[in-house]
């Protein structure tokens, strides 16, 4: 019997199970509550503990599923249109890790933005592929990394005819999307696979006011922050693929590989309500949000000193489309930066913004959003906007940002062996001609200078050292100075 969008197969197997008052010999030993101790007892309530269960036959096999957890996969499948789609309880990060071992395996190469979440790096050091980086395009107004294009992909499958795929990210964290339609055609004409990292687009399918989902675009696998964006709880995500590329007995093996064998089941609920709420509500909580984003993005566009970017900069480099709900907000042109600008909204106003980097700072408008959030977002951001400028100095900042990119470095191991290597540290001005074992990442832009496995060269050094006087912050080695770096041995 074909299930409906309005059933929680999942949910109401642990509900039946709970109302059968069964006496629990099996794991969690809290025994739904019951050995607990009470300040989490009282804290979470004795109905949600009960529902902290364990595998077993009635509530099915996460890893081999064939009764609740299938069916309620299968309706995630049916509503995003993919051919299968798993639940992931370890973060989209455990969703790319698999994509990525799915997809290639040890020296084979994966083709990826240079400035890829640490998930899409930490799966590429678990596979042991070979990565090559695409430089996406930069913003320098905003200090953003942008998105690659599909000349970019173009150049680099006919230069690496040998790669397993491409792996895009779309949109990015700050709502930026490429053509992946046309990037996915290019793709596939050289025979490889696509994959997106679309931990910031669970909610596209729900609009068309926003940029295309991967697996409409032809994406063959991508995976989903169902907990950032849509309603299911933290570390809940979606891997959702097509077969033909890729194949799913081995996609599951790898995804068995990433994955507790102890799922925790209100996790699981979570994902199976939150498609529930999605296909029954989903259009009009999405409508909403973008609808509340725009006004509060033409409200912040009328505040002196404050710049929110939106559809007008569609078309420029590496911004094919937007995702309105990504409110951006550049406060440079008060003098602050935006630490600065989140440490006073979360201070002065009890505001707390997704994240910020020196430029910008970043809020979420979700199905959780009513015009009052949103109301006093822009309430605070006016006050601050006339109550607290600074006259921090970027010039020194963007003479750097706007010096010449040195040259890609040349990768000479595979990330893992670099970091798995014998490795040592040494003055980072001495260490021209050796291979790096860690990530640089300078911010603005969030792109990586250098990874694991290339090597350094003078150019990469001395360009290091000017981002440094500029006074930008570095991301990623031990050493945070820079004065020292860690390099194979
Ligand atoms: C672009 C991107 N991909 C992947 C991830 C990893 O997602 P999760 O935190 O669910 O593991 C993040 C998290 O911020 C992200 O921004």
């Amino acid at each position: 019997m074909r299930l409906r969008q309005t059933e929680t197969p999942l949910l109401a197997a642990m509900q039946h199970y709970v109302q059968e008052e069964v006496i629990p010999f099996h794991t969690p030993g809290h025994k739904q509550g019951k050995g607990m101790h009470y300040t989490l007892e009282k804290l979470m309530g004795r109905d949600t503990l009960a529902l902290d269960l364990a595998l077993m036959e009635e509530l099915d096999d996460f890893h081999e599923p064939h009764g609740c957890i299938k069916d309620a996969q299968d309706l995630a499948a049916q509503l995003y249109g993919a051919d299968h789609s798993f639940f992931v309880i370890n973060g989209t990060t455990g969703g790319i890790y698999a994509m990525i071992l799915a997809v290639a395996g040890p020296g084979e190469k994966i083709i990826v933005p240079r400035n890829a979440h640490r998930s899409i790096i930490g799966g590429i050091i678990l596979s042991g592929a070979i990565p090559i980086f695409m430089q996406p395009e930069v913003d320098n107004e905003l200090g953003l990394a942008m998105g690659v294009t599909p000349e970019m992909v173009e150049k680099a499958v006919l230069r690496h005819t040998d790669a397993k795929g491409v792996l895009i990210i779309n949109p990015s964290y700050y709502g930026v999307a490429t053509d992946l339609k046309k990037i996915a055609d290019i793709v596939h004409a050289h025979n490889m696979v696509v994959l997106v990292d679309e931990a910031h687009g669970p909610h596209l399918r729900f609009s068309n006011r926003l940029p295309m989902q991967a697996l409409d675009a032809g994406a063959d696998i991508c995976a989903q922050s169902t907990h950032k964006i849509i309603g299911a709880l933290t570390q809940c995500s979606l891997v959702h693929c097509r077969e033909g590329r890729i194949r799913v007995p081995h996609l599951k093996a790898m995804l068995q590989l990433t994955q507790s064998t102890s799922p925790n089941y209100i996790l699981l609920a979570s994902l199976d309500v939150a498609r529930m709420q999605m296909a029954l509500e989903g259009t009009r909580l999405i409508e909403r949000s973008i609808d509340l984003a725009n006004w509060a993005r033409q409200e912040i566009n009328k505040i002196p000193g404050l710049y929110c970017f939106g559809a007008e900069k569609i078309g420029s480099p590496g911004i094919f489309d937007l995702d309105p709900t990504k409110v951006t907000v550049t406060v440079k042109g008060l003098g602050l930066t935006g630490p600065d600008a989140e440490r006073i909204l979360r201070h002065q106003y009890k505001i707390q913004a997704e994240l910020s980097d020196l430029y910008n700072i970043l809020f979420l408008i979700t199905l959780g959003d009513r015009e009052y959030e949103v109301n006093a977002l822009v309430t605070a951001l006016k006050d601050m906007a006339e109550k607290y400028s600074k006259s921090y100095d970027f010039s020194l900042l963007e003479s750097c940002i706007n010096a010449p990119y040195p040259i890609a470095p040349q990768g000479v191991l595979s990330p893992r062996d670099a970091l798995f290597g014998d490795t040592c540290m040494v003055p980072f001005i001495h260490s021209v001609g050796m291979i790096c074992a860690e990530i640089v990442t300078f911010y603005p832009p969030g792109i990586p200078l250098l990874c694991p496995g290339e090597r350094i060269t003078q150019e990469i050094v001395d360009y290091c050292q000017l981002l440094q006087q500029g006074g930008m912050h570095v991301s990623g080695p031990e050493d945070y100075t820079l004065k020292t770096i860690k390099v194979v041995d």
